[in-house]
């Protein structure tokens, strides 16, 4: 076989290959999206564990209509444009690559309005197919919805786990993310029920760490917050007298991105 370039619509689904293994994976990049849009309201709904229908909605700042069709464009983003912004990156996205992946792989739509647009636009992605801009009712915030995941690659729609399953998994990945963000608030909903409704605590972080996991652990912990060599350290630790025998509530977070790493949370353990 002779060599040749990739399809873009090929390459997309091989890049959502690395990252979009099932809904909860889909629910965390477009709420790392909100989040980067500075949202202080996130609210995700999901249809049969997200694998039917997973819909983000924010208030954060939005996108221009000029740029909706680029935000759906492999290697496009507003987050960094030089190897100087990737060292200090401070966002949750940069690789611009999110969005035209969950799209290659489902039937997607977003829907956004900026502070100082009239109108909100739309866009929908079909089969890799970017349709036309058109005129939609938002508030200032996006909102991307994505149906049938995988409707279009079978062999990764085996894969997929029973709605329960999936559902537990976005549960899980909401409740570590809205651990690190106190001052944002979220709701999620399953099949039309309201599952978890944590309100934006900005000035109380242990109101929400209270809501996630519980009184019981925040009567049993200690509050560490300790600075040296440019870095800070900062958390909450339970007491020996609430140990667990599993570490499904350890929770561990650089910069506000959660991190699962053995060493550390084995030394804490140690600790
Ligand atoms: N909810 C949102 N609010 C505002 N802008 C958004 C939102 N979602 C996406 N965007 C815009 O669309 C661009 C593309 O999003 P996408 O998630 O594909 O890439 P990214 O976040 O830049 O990087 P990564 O692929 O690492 O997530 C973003 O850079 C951002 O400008
Ligand atoms: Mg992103």
């Amino acid at each position: 076989m002779r060599i040749q370039p990739l399809p873009e619509h090929l390459i997309n689904q091989i890049a959502a290959g690395e990252v979009i293994e099932r809904p909860a994976s889909v629910v965390k990049e477009l709420v790392e999206n909100a989040l980067d849009a500075g949202a202080t309201r996130i609210e995700v709904e999901l249809e049969a564990g997200g694998i039917k229908r997973v819909r983000v909605r924010d208030n954060g700042s939005g996108i221009a209509a000029e740029d909706l069709g680029l935000a759906l464009t492999r290697h496009a983003t507003s987050k960094i444009a030089s190897l100087d912004d990737l060292e200090a990156v401070r966002s949750m996205g940069f690789r611009g690559e999110a969005l035209p992946s969950i799209a290659s792989v489902s039937r997607f739509s977003l829907t956004s309005r900026t502070i100082d647009a009239a109108h909100a636009h739309a866009l929908d992605v079909d089969n890799g197919e970017i349709g036309p801009l058109r005129p939609a009712q938002h508030p200032v915030g996006t909102t991307a919805e994505m149906r049938e995941l995988f409707f279009n690659v079978p062999a990764r729609r085996k894969f997929l786990r029973a709605e329960r399953t999936e559902l537990g998994h976005v549960e899980d990945w909401l409740r570590a993310i809205a651990l690190a963000r106190p001052e944002v608030g979220f709701s999620l909903t399953h099949n039309g029920r309201l599952l978890l409704r944590d309100e934006a605590v900005p000035q109380a972080p242990e109101s929400r760490v209270d809501a996630v996991l519980g009184e019981e652990f925040l009567a049993h912990s200690l509050r560490i917050d300790h600075s040296a060599a440019g870095l800070r350290l900062h958390g909450y630790v339970g007491l020996p007298t609430a140990a667990r025998a599993q570490n499904d509530r350890q929770f561990f977070y650089v910069n506000r991105r959660l991190v699962r790493d053995r060493v550390i949370a084995h030394a804490v353990r140690q600790a």
